[in-house]
């Protein structure tokens, strides 16, 4: 079987913790896109786990794989393996692979990215690890790759016909080209390419493989529908393609192996960094969602924005994407308030519209129209299966479903394994 498990909205959806929970049904899971401005927060037990580049399906039985549509930063992966290592729970080449073809994003990656966004006149809020610059260099053909990482002759090589226009590129921007062909740094990266030797495979390979010899595969998305390079509100996205076909794509797994594509729906919606977001509350509604929630990004700890649940989103989500069914996240987090508002459509200059524009800066412009629903106050983080959620609670939850057009498959009232039932 081989399913795809995207965000649907602007990421932070909840996805690691949905992964966590299947993964024990999944012999391979893997990540097909983006790099460490990807943050995952998993809770097992006492202990909490905030991963960026290694799927969440590590912490059970997996077989864990990093595709090559993915852009990789070897320092925050070694840190990863390490933080892993520290708490008992070894990395070892059975358990990760790397494809050889994934990009690896090199410290002036990182340096440009930072110092575009400053000189940026509109700023998109990037995470600033480098995720554009590194993608930029992809498509131009100037990318370092993992077999060129591994490969210390290789990795010199690429690294000297490259520094002359990544140097100038730097200097442009006002910044310090030295970082480009400095020796501790390039030493560093030698030997990081050593320590990741044993994990480069072939991914498509592993995964048609795996299918055909009828194991599980989940592909896990990072970041969020609307964060999507082609089809996301442009230009405030981010750098590779986040929806559910970018999977087989990027994976090299034909569309006729796909089976299922779950997607993760938050009970509101969030967003980090600029850009549109329709519903976006700056009143007490806003302040308890996100204090709630605990909204705040786990890559780069900043706030994020929040708003009612967005519909005309959502099912342009469920095209982009095909969900053949949904988990729907934290909806614990709406509890004690007195009414819960859904938007069920926009206004634009006067004109309803039950679908968002395509044009982002007519999407900026979109005034919610809200449809009201009665709140709850009980508390639903130790609610263990969908019967014992409260009425009013329930017929938010079947509201949304029957407006999706999409079975609802899970939901969550919590970070912790046991907070995840089926519907
Ligand atoms: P970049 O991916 O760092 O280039 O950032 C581009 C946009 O995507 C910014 O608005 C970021 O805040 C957003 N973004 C990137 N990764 C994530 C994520 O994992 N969750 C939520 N937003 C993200």
């Amino acid at each position: 079987m081989f399913t795809i498990l995207t965000g649907s909205q602007f990421g932070d959806e909840g996805k690691g913790k949905i992964v966590d929970l299947l993964s024990k049904d999944y012999d391979l899971v893997v990540r097909f896109q983006g790099g460490d401005n990807a943050g995952h927060t998993v809770v097992v037990g006492d202990d909490v786990y905030k991963l960026h580049l290694i799927p969440s399906g590590f912490l059970l039985d997996s077989r864990v794989l990093i595709g090559p549509g993915t852009v990789l930063n070897p320092e925050v992966l070694a840190e990863e393996i390490d933080m892993l290592g520290n708490t008992g729970v070894e990395v070892s080449s059975d358990k990760l692979g790397i494809d050889a073809k994934t990009s690896i994003i090199m410290p002036y990656h990182v340096e440009l990215d930072g110092l575009r966004e400053s000189s940026r006149k509109e700023k998109i809020g990037t995470t600033k690890k480098g995720i554009g610059f590194a993608y930029v260099d992809k498509i131009a053909r100037d990318e370092i790759r993992m077999s060129d990482l591994v490969d210390s002759e290789r990795l010199m090589d690429r690294l000297t016909e490259m520094a002359a226009s990544k140097e100038a590129a730097i200097r442009e921007l006002g910044g310090d080209p030295s970082i480009v062909t400095d020796t501790e740094l390039m030493d560093k990266y030698v030997k990081l390419g050593q320590r990741l030797a044993p994990y480069v495979t072939d991914v498509s390979y592993e995964i048609n493989e795996a299918i055909s010899e009828g194991k599980n595969v989940l592909a896990e998305g990072a970041q969020g529908t609307f964060l999507d390079v082609i089809h996301g509100t442009q230009k405030f996205v981010t750098s590779s393609s986040t929806i559910a076909g970018s999977a087989c794509a990027n994976l090299g797994v034909g569309p006729t192996k796909v089976d299922e594509v779950l997607g993760i729906v938050k009970a509101y919606i969030t967003r980090v960094g600029e850009g549109p977001l329709p519903t976006e509350l700056y009143d007490e509604a806003g302040a308890h969602l996100h204090d709630v929630g605990h909204e705040f990004g786990t890559t780069t700890g900043r706030s994020r924005r929040c708003g009612w649940f967005d519909l005309p989103l959502l099912k342009k989500a469920i095209n982009l994407n095909g969900y053949t069914s949904v988990a729907l996240t934290k909806l614990d987090v709406l509890s004690d308030l007195d009414v819960v508002k859904v938007c069920v459509a926009y206004d634009l200059n006067g004109e309803r519209l039950d679908y968002p524009p395509e044009d982002t800066s007519l999407l900026s412009m979109c005034k919610p129209i809200y449809e009201d629903l009665e709140g709850w106050s009980d508390d639903l983080t130790g609610v263990k299966s969908y019967e014992d959620v409260p009425r009013a609670a329930r017929d938010y939850v079947e509201k949304l479903e029957g407006m999706m057009g999409v079975p609802i498959k899970y939901v969550s009232v919590g970070p912790g394994r046991a907070q995840t039932f089926e519907k």
